[in-house]
C-alpha cells in the first residue's frame, strides 16, 4: 500500500509549484490583455542595445572568437564558425578589452608584431597574458563581424597619458609620434572608434584600481578632457554602479559621479547578473523586476543631474554588461576554463525579460551589452571541433533580427503571482516594437512554467492586417540545456496567427518566449 506521507522528493516538488497553485483561480479563466496604440511610445530603439562584449577573460578571445593555427580559423586567426555564429546573432556594438581585465591592460603591449608582443602577470582573473590579440585584432574583428567597437579604457593602473594615447593611435588624423607608430604597425587611416569608456566597475572593491566615487569622479574627468581633445566626435561612458551589495551605497555612487563628469559623457554605464542560486524558478524569472526598478532609478539621478543644465543635454543608460550568471562564480574560478556557464530554459526566459526591459525603457536605455560573447557567460560555446548555440542565444536573436523602431508603451492586464521578495510579479512580461513600414513585432515571455496562457492584443489606432508570424524559444522543460550534440532549446517557428481588425488573440505555451511578427495597417 502506498504511504499516504509525502516522499521528501515529492514535497520539495510541491513546494516549487506553490507560487502557482496559490494564483490557479486567477490565472485558469483570465486571459492577458494587451493594447497596442502606435502614438503612444516609450522612445526609439537603440540597435546598440544588441550589443556584446569581449574580455581576455578564459576562453572568451583565446580558444573562443581567437585560436591561431586551429584549422577552423582563418589566416588572422579568427574561428570562421564562430564569426559567422556571431554575425547570425546580429551583434551591433563590441566591447573590448573587459571589463575587469581592462583595469590592468596596457594597450602598448598590444600593437606591433605579434611574437615580440610582452608576456605579462594578469591580475584580475590570475593568468598570464600573451597579448597576442590586441587593438589591431580587436579592430580587424569588428569590421569583420559588421559590427561598431566599443572601447573601456584602463582607469584602474592605467594614466590619463595611456588613456589619451589609445584615442590618439586609433582616431587621429594628424602626423604625430602616436600615429606613424599606427602607420608603421600597418594602418595608414584612422578608425574612428566613436565609444570609449572611462573605466570598468570603479565602485568595486574586487576592481583594481577602485577609488572612491570623489576621487574616480575627479582622475575620470581629467582623462575626459583629454580624450575629448583628442578627438571632441567620441562618446564617453562613465563607469556608474555594478555594486548592487547591501549596504554599497549605488545611488549615491552614480550621483556623485554624474557630477564630476556631466558636462563630458554621453552614457552612464550600469551593470546587472542575475542567477537561480536557490533553485527558486519563480523568484529567478521575477529578478528583471530588479532591473526595472534600477533602470528608473538610474533615469531620475540623471534627470536630477541634467536639471537645469544649458541646452538639449542628454545621458543615457549602457547596460554595458547584463546577463545570467551565478553557477560558475567565485573564488574557485581560476585558470584556463572559467566562468563557463552551461545556460538552460529558464535562463533564456530571464534574457528575453532583459530584452523586454530594455525595449520598455528604449527612451533611457541607447546600449546593452550582452555579457560575453564566446565560452565565458555566453551565448556561443567551442570546444576545438566546433561550437554549439546556447539556450539564450535565441531570444537575444530574434530581438536583434526583429525588433527595430520604436518601443511601444504597452497597457497591460495580466494575472499576477507572488514570490517571496515581490507581491505581483505578472505572468506574462511583454514589449512591442513598431517600424515605420507597419511592421508590429510582440514579445510575450510567459513565466509560467505549468499552463499555457491567453493573450488579446488590442488595436486602439489601427488594424492588425493579416497573418502574424509566430517564434517560439522552449524545451521538454525549464532546466532543459543545448549541448555539442544536441539542440533541445532553440526558436521554432509556429503556427502563424491570423488577425484583421481590432483583435488579435494567441495562446502562449508554459515556459515561453513567444515573439510574434506582423503589420498594422
Ligand atoms: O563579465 C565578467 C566580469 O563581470 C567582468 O570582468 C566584470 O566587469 C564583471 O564583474
Amino acid at each position: 500500500m502506498k504511504n499516504s506521507a509525502l516522499s521528501r522528493r515529492e514535497f520539495a516538488a510541491l513546494i516549487m509549484t506553490a507560487p502557482a497553485l496559490l494564483n490557479s483561480k486567477q490565472t485558469s479563466s483570465d486571459a492577458a490583455r494587451v493594447k497596442i496604440d502606435t502614438g503612444r511610445t516609450v522612445g526609439q530603439i537603440d540597435e546598440k542595445i544588441y550589443g556584446n562584449f569581449l574580455e581576455h577573460l578564459g576562453r572568451c578571445i583565446q580558444g573562443g572568437v581567437f585560436d591561431e593555427g586551429s584549422p577552423l580559423s582563418d589566416t588572422d586567426g579568427f574561428r570562421r564558425d564562430v564569426l559567422t555564429a556571431a554575425r547570425n546573432l546580429h551583434v551591433s556594438l563590441l566591447r573590448w578589452p573587459g571589463g575587469n581585465f581592462s583595469s590592468n591592460y596596457h594597450w602598448k603591449d598590444g600593437i606591433g608584431p605579434r611574437d615580440s608582443r610582452p608576456r605579462r602577470l594578469e591580475m584580475a582573473w590570475g593568468t598570464i597574458e600573451d597579448n597576442r590579440f590586441g587593438t589591431h585584432e580587436f579592430l580587424n574583428y569588428v569590421a569583420q563581424l559588421g559590427a561598431e567597437p566599443y572601447i573601456c579604457a584602463n582607469l584602474g593602473t592605467g594614466t590619463w597619458d595611456e588613456a589619451q594615447q589609445w584615442v590618439e593611435y586609433v582616431n587621429f588624423e594628424g602626423d604625430t609620434a602616436t600615429t606613424r607608430l599606427r602607420k608603421t604597425n600597418g594602418r595608414d587611416k584612422p578608425w574612428s572608434v566613436k565609444y570609449w569608456g572611462l573605466g570598468n566597475e570603479m565602485d568595486g572593491p574586487w576592481q583594481m584600481g577602485h577609488r572612491t566615487a570623489e576621487d574616480y569622479g575627479k582622475f575620470a574627468l581629467e582623462a575626459a578632457k583629454l580624450m575629448h581633445w583628442t578627438d571632441p566626435t567620441i562618446k564617453l561612458v562613465a563607469a556608474g554602479s555594478s555594486n548592487f551589495r547591501p549596504g554599497a551605497d549605488w545611488t549615491g555612487w552614480n550621483r556623485t559621479v554624474l557630477q564630476y563628469l556631466k558636462e563630458h559623457i554621453d552614457y552612464l554605464s550600469l551593470h546587472c547578473y542575475v542567477g537561480n542560486p536557490e533553485n527558486d524558478y519563480y523568484e529567478f524569472q521575477a529578478s528583471t523586476l530588479e532591473l526595472a526598478d534600477r533602470t528608473r532609478v538610474a533615469k531620475g539621478i540623471i534627470a536630477e543631474a541634467l536639471s537645469g543644465a544649458p541646452g538639449n543635454r542628454k545621458i543615457y543608460i549602457a547596460w554595458d554588461e547584463w546577463n545570467v550568471w551565478y553557477r560558475a562564480r567565485g573564488d574557485a574560478q581560476r585558470g584556463r576554463r572559467i566562468l563557463e556557464e552551461h545556460y538552460n530554459l529558464e535562463d533564456a526566459l530571464v534574457v528575453s525579460s532583459f530584452l523586454n526591459t530594455f525595449l520598455n525603457n528604449a527612451d533611457i536605455v541607447k546600449i546593452a551589452n550582452m555579457a560575453q560573447l564566446v565560452n565565458v557567460i555566453a551565448p556561443i560555446f567551442t570546444n576545438e571541433k566546433g561550437l554549439f548555440l546556447q539556450t539564450i542565444y535565441y531570444p537575444l536573436q530574434l530581438f536583434a533580427s526583429n525588433c527595430r523602431g520604436v518601443a511601444l508603451d504597452l497597457a497591460t492586464e495580466c494575472p499576477t503571482y507572488a514570490t517571496k521578495n515581490r507581491r505581483a510579479v505578472p505572468y506574462l512580461d511583454f514589449s512591442a516594437a513598431y517600424n515605420t513600414d507597419g511592421t508590429l513585432v510582440l514579445n510575450v515571455t510567459n513565466r509560467h512554467r505549468d499552463r499555457a496562457l491567453d493573450v488579446a492584443f488590442e488595436a486602439e489606432d489601427k488594424q492588425f492586417a493579416g497573418e502574424f508570424q509566430v517564434s517560439e524559444v522552449n524545451g521538454p522543460d525549464i532546466k532543459a540545456e543545448n549541448n555539442l550534440d544536441s539542440t533541445t532549446v532553440k526558436a521554432n517557428v509556429g503556427k502563424p496567427v491570423s488577425a484583421n481588425g481590432k483583435i488579435l488573440k494567441c495562446t502562449v505555451a508554459p515556459h515561453s518566449f513567444t515573439q510574434l511578427k506582423g503589420r498594422l495597417a
